[in-house]
Parts: structure tokens; C-alpha cells; sequence
């Protein structure tokens, strides 16, 4: 039997009658557990403890159900204003886990649940680790995500434990692997299920076994290879971020192969320096839309509402789409269309879904499928707590629709329209209560997206798109308030970019010279490739709503529609596509002021729409266009890019002084 022994207000020291002794986190007034100031000066404090008295071997775990430990406090390290209090705060968690790994007892961590961060490079300086097997156990090591660095002992002990392949593609992507994942690649010594989870840890920290060697590669390029390593991340690094947009990726590769993973050794003038990371605005602005990211993850907290069943019109690209995620996501799904073999493809595509999100486990395969019910006749609409519309884009055949569902729904099943273009108010004057119908708006693909807006018609019930808040975050993704106005605000900031993207290449410039500028700026993709991504006639029908008359298509874009190139899914487009990826010539020199130019219109678009109250603020509209288009995470989003333009690598404020008249009187959004 454990003995309670010692008790610090986050840490919990028992020592069993053997000499075990066990160590648990418990952060207080918290729900979750991150390395605080306080949280690691306490450790301190309990290793001072251990010191005075060694235990026979020591296990780290969480007394949260939560997991194990999310990481350092980004509250904390948000409120930082000097370089010099980022040195202190490296040095605060280098030297104590430098501490915990010298200590001269076995040490254990116990990981069940997330392990982020600084929380995996305290399990790193423990001897061992087991991780539970459980689908919450995520590890990773995110810092890079907010520009930061793992400057705890991860660059150190994370490639002399997995090999420095393995262990740089994890830290310069940030990507978590699993319970499982991490047994395999040596990340931990063991994988093991909560029933014996205990056990497990009391008998491999007292087997005395020793930490298995590298393979021999991992050992070459963890030593003689390093500066090859090195430089061949720094290509692949270089390929997808400049180094004056992100610096932090290319400092972690610097810090290892340079340094020993150890940040607090770069002296300060070097560009991989803990100064010139700090300086860089892009640490701020990744704060920033982690920060962001948080406030949209609170949309819908205060609804007392848990959707268990959801009801979806039309078994299209949209609807069958947005079923399978609800399925996925543990919801029973009743899925309408007019005929079952129009169900049957979303069907087959949910089961690939199914097989990738749940890695080939066939009983979670097998569930997640019978939860998504094929229902041509629509029985489902009378048991649904949320019902999705996704049938065509036609205004008479939606109101029927409603008309109908209003009758036969639960009067608080809440009734939801994805429609990308027609509006709500529109559609609800079938509505004897008109109140009752909202928008829910998803992105393609559906799957992939984070993003969905939450649309407020004129008349829509408050309660009822807090519970839409709600649903969305059940289905983990993040809901953005928007008011009901043409494109809303994604796709009303996308039209413009993309359709001035096209004026370019009617202009003789070449696609790829428009794309590379724009991926140069840090758009996940050129907006040539996204035009034929998206569909060339979507993007002409979307163009009309958007623009009305006002601004006429591209000629080159109509004479592709009418000689049937709608992009990828035909195989041609702007560009011509083979499996699945465009064919491109070699990008020529890309003209100065480009990215500028195609850019300008989102900009302006964006601002008219904080103006006209689409989002009720500027960081709400830079959250909705990071989230829903990919816009380069490091400038902190549109307005916070125009806001600060100082630190803006190109000149924008100029372009957008030249351009602004003429493309606020074309466009009537
Ligand atoms: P789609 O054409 O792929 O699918 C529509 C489905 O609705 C078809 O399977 C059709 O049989 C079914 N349907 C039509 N009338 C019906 C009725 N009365 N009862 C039952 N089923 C019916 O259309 P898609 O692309 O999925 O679009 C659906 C909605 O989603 C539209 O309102 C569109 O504006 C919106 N949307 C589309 C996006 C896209 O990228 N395709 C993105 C975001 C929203």
C-alpha cells in the first residue's frame, strides 16, 4: 500500500514499504497539468526531498484524467517581454531535468493521456517510459508550432533516444505519435493497457535494464553524419519555410547538430540564437494564433447541449462528407438522399475514412460504420437533436425541404443549412418559426478542414447557434461565429484573391510564377492550384454570387469551363493534373510586388468584413481566415499582417492605398 509522504500543492510524494517511491503531478486550480514557474520550482523542491532521502527508484505520473502534461505554461511564457526572460525560462527547465536525469535512482515516467512539450522532455530525462494505450495518448514535441524551440532537453535526449531521422521530422513538424507509435520507434520502453499500467511501471523501473542501443545508422548520423543531417533538414526545411518567416525550425536543426541540442550554449548574436528567435514577430504571431485557435475552441462552452444524433440532407460531396466525420466522432448519423445508391458512394468514402483516422482498427472501423445509417426515406429527421442540410444549391427545393423538417423535427432539433451562397433569411420565410433555422457552414474537404462557420441569420435563435457552437465541438473542429452576408467571410475574402490571381495569368503570367509567389508568402497552396482544386465551374458559380454582375470572369477560366477542363477532377484545368498533383513547368523569375498585388484584395476584403460586422472582431476575422483558408500562419492573420506592417516583409499598406478605390467600388460583397 501507498503512503502518503510528502505533499507540495502540485506534487504528491508516496513512498511504498520497498523503497518505490511514486511522484504525481496535479497541477492545482487547473484541469490540466503544464509546467508553471511555480509547478518546476516545486520539483525542485521534491528532488531537494529525494536527494536528502534516495529512493530505490522513482515513477513520474498524472493524477489527472486529462493526461499526462500538456507542456510549459504558454500563459506564462505569452506575458514574456524581454529575451532575457526567455533565456531565464530555458534555463529554468534545461538545468532541473539535466537534475532529474543525473539522478543516481531509476526514474520512470508513467504516460497516460497527452505528453506535449515540456512534458515529453521531462519523461525524456527519466530513465524509462511507458505509455498507456489508450486513444488520448498523444506525444510530441509542438514548440516549433508556436515558434519556439524545445529548449528543455528535447533537442538533446529525443535524437539520442529515437535516432536523429526520426526524432528532427517530429520536432520540426511538431506531429504527436501514438501509444503504440512511440513503442515502436523506441520512445518508450513499453505500450501497455490502464489495467496494468501499475504494474508495468513498478517492474520495468526496477529491472535495472539498460536503455537499448541505436541502430548503427542512427548512431553515424547522430555523430559522424551529423553535419550532412543537418544539412540535408535544412533543405527539406528550406523547401517549405524561409527562414525569415520561421525562424525556429531551422535554430532547432542548428541547436542539435551545432550545440548539443543545448539553446542556452548559441550565443546571442547567432541566427539561431534564443535573442533572434524572441525577436522574431513570428513568435509572437504564432502566440497569437495558438491564442486565437483557444478562443474559437470556447465558442459553444456555455451550451448545456451534448448531440448524440444528427440528421443529413443530401449524401453529396458536402453531406456525405459532413455524416461520416459525425460518425467518426462517435454520433449516430442518419444519412438521406433521394435514392440509396446515391448514398452508397459517401458510404464507400466514409469506410476510408474510417480505415485511415482509425489506422485499420477493425472493431472502431466496424462501429464507427454501423453508426452512420443509410435513410433514403428520411426516418431520422423526427429522433435528430441537429439536422444538416446539404442538398443542391437551389432556393425552392431548400424550402421545401424546411418546410417539411419544421413539421416533423423535435421542436429543439436545431435546423441547419450548409449553403455556401444563398441566404438564410431566404430560406427561412418557409419557416413558421423562422428563428429556428441557422447556418453550418462546412469546408472541402470536410475531413481536413478545421474550420466551420456558424451562421447567424437575421432572425436565428441565440441559443440554438450556441448549441450549433456546441456540435461543432464535438466534432473537434473550430466554429466561427459569422453573420449571414454573401460568402460569408471565407469564401468572400478567397473570391477576390483568387479571381485577381487570375486576372494575372490572363495578364500572360505564368500559373506556376503565380502560385510560387504566393506558397513563397506561405499559403499552404498557389491560388492558380487552388482554383483547380476547388472546381473551375464552383469557382465561376461562386464568383457570380459573390460579385453579382459587377465583376466579370476571367475569359480564360469561362473558355476552360466550356471546353469541359474543370481542374482536377478532370484532369485538366490551369493546369494539367496527373495523379492527383498538377504537371508544372519550372517557375520563371516571380516579378517584384506580385504576392502584394494578389494578396491586396483579401486584405481589403477582410477589412470590409470586420467593418461590416461579418465577425464581430479583427482577431475573430484573423482566426476564420487562418483556419479556413491556410493563410501564413506567421503573420498573425490579415489584420494583425496590415496592423503591424512594420514588421511586414513586403509593402503591402501601398498596394492596398493603390488598389483599395477601384476594388471597393467593382465589388458589391
Ligand atoms: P452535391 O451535388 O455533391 O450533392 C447534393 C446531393 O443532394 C445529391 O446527392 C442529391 O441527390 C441530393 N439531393 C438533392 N435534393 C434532395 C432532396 N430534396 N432530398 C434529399 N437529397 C437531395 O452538392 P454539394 O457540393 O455536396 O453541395 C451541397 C450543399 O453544400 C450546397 O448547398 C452547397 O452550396 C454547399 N457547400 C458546398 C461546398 C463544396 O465545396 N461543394 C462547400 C461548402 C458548402
Amino acid at each position: 500500500m501507498k503512503q502518503p509522504e510528502n505533499k507540495w500543492q502540485h506534487w504528491t510524494l508516496r513512498r511504498e514499504a520497498d523503497g518505490l517511491a511514486w511522484l504525481e503531478i496535479d497541477k492545482a486550480n487547473s484541469t490540466t497539468n503544464s509546467l508553471s514557474a511555480a509547478v518546476m520550482e516545486e520539483l525542485g523542491c521534491v528532488l531537494d526531498t529525494l536527494d536528502a532521502r534516495p529512493p530505490a527508484a522513482l515513477v513520474i505520473a498524472s493524477a489527472k484524467a486529462a493526461g499526462f502534461i500538456a507542456g510549459a505554461d504558454i500563459d506564462e511564457f505569452s506575458r514574456m517581454d524581454s529575451a532575457a526572460d526567455a533565456r531565464v525560462m530555458v534555463a529554468r527547465g534545461w538545468t532541473l531535468f539535466e537534475r532529474l536525469a543525473d539522478v543516481s535512482y531509476p526514474t520512470l515516467a508513467l504516460i497516460r493521456g497527452h505528453c506535449l512539450g515540456g512534458g515529453l522532455e521531462l519523461a525524456l530525462a527519466c530513465r524509462y517510459r511507458i505509455v498507456v494505450d489508450e486513444p488520448g495518448t498523444k506525444l510530441a514535441l509542438p514548440e516549433v508550432m508556436l515558434g519556439i524551440v524545445p529548449g528543455w532537453g528535447g533537442m538533446k535526449r529525443l535524437p539520442d533516444r529515437i535516432g536523429p531521422a526520426l526524432a528532427l521530422d517530429l520536432m520540426l513538424t511538431g506531429k504527436a505519435v501514438d501509444a503504440k507509435k512511440a513503442k515502436r520507434i523506441g520512445l518508450a520502453d513499453d505500450c501497455v493497457p490502464p489495467r496494468v499500467m501499475e504494474n508495468a511501471a513498478r517492474m520495468r523501473v526496477r529491472s535495472g535494464s539498460a536503455n537499448p542501443p541505436l541502430p548503427w545508422m542512427a548512431r553515424l548520423m547522430n555523430g559522424p553524419l551529423q553535419a550532412k543531417v543537418a544539412d540535408k533538414a535544412r533543405k527539406q526545411v528550406a523547401g517549405r519555410a524561409r527562414r525569415e518567416h520561421y525562424p525556429a525550425p531551422y535554430a532547432i536543426i542548428d541547436m542539435w547538430a551545432r550545440f548539443e541540442g543545448n539553446a542556452l550554449a548559441v550565443p546571442a548574436g547567432d541566427p539561431a540564437a534564443l535573442e533572434t528567435i524572441f525577436a522574431s514577430p513570428t513568435t509572437r504571431n504564432l502566440l497569437r494564433v495558438y491564442h486565437l485557435q483557444e478562443r474559437l475552441k470556447g465558442f459553444g462552452k456555455g451550451a448545456d447541449f451534448v448531440p448524440r444524433h444528427v440528421h443529413v440532407i443530401g449524401a453529396g460531396v458536402m453531406g456525405g462528407d459532413i455524416a461520416a466525420v459525425c460518425a467518426q466522432r462517435g454520433l449516430t448519423v442518419t444519412l438521406q438522399d433521394q435514392t440509396v445508391e446515391r448514398i452508397a458512394p459517401a458510404i464507400a468514402r466514409a469506410a476510408k475514412l474510417f480505415e485511415r483516422r482509425f489506422k485499420g482498427d477493425r472493431r472502431l472501423v466496424r462501429f464507427a460504420l454501423d453508426r452512420l445509417i443509410p435513410d433514403p426515406q428520411g426516418h431520422g429527421a423526427v429522433r435528430a437533436d441537429v439536422i444538416i442540410e446539404a442538398i443542391f444549391e437551389n432556393l425552392d427545393a431548400k424550402r421545401a425541404l424546411f418546410a417539411d423538417l419544421e413539421r416533423r423535427a423535435r421542436p429543439d432539433a436545431i435546423l441547419a443549412s450548409n449553403t455556401s451562397s444563398l441566404k438564410l433569411e431566404d430560406i427561412a420565410t418557409c419557416l413558421s418559426d423562422p428563428g429556428r433555422l441557422l447556418g453550418i457552414h462546412f469546408f472541402n474537404p470536410v475531413a481536413m478542414m478545421p474550420l466551420v462557420e456558424v451562421v447567424a441569420g437575421e432572425q436565428s435563435d441565440v441559443l440554438a447557434l450556441q448549441r450549433a457552437a456546441a456540435f461543432v465541438r464535438k466534432l473537434d473542429k473550430l466554429p466561427l461565429p459569422v453573420k449571414s452576408a454573401p460568402g460569408f467571410l471565407v469564401n468572400a475574402v478567397l473570391g477576390p484573391y483568387m479571381l485577381e490571381a487570375l486576372r494575372c495569368v490572363e495578364e500572360g503570367i505564368a500559373p506556376e510564377v503565380v502560385d510560387a509567389a504566393l506558397v513563397d508568402f506561405g499559403m499552404p497552396m498557389g491560388p492558380v492550384e487552388l482554383v483547380d482544386t476547388v472546381g473551375l465551374d464552383i469557382a465561376v458559380a461562386a464568383g457570380k454570387a459573390l460579385a453579382g454582375a459587377g465583376a466579370a470572369p476571367p475569359q480564360k477560366l469561362l473558355a476552360l469551363v466550356s471546353a469541359g477542363k474543370l481542374g482536377k477532377k478532370t484532369g485538366e484545368g490551369y493546369y494539367r493534373w496527373k495523379d492527383d498533383k498538377p504537371v508544372r513547368a519550372t517557375a520563371g523569375a516571380v516579378p517584384a510586388g506580385l504576392a502584394d498585388r494578389i494578396l491586396a484584395p483579401l486584405l481589403s476584403a477582410t477589412r470590409r468584413c470586420v467593418a461590416d460586422g461579418v465577425v464581430a472582431d479583427a482577431d475573430l476575422a484573423d482566426a476564420g481566415v487562418i483556419f479556413g483558408t491556410g493563410f501564413a500562419p506567421w503573420s498573425g492573420g490579415p489584420m494583425n499582417y496590415l496592423q503591424r506592417g512594420a514588421n511586414a516583409p513586403l509593402g503591402v499598406d501601398s498596394v492596398l492605398a493603390e488598389r483599395n478605390p477601384p476594388l471597393i467600388q467593382q465589388d458589391p460583397i
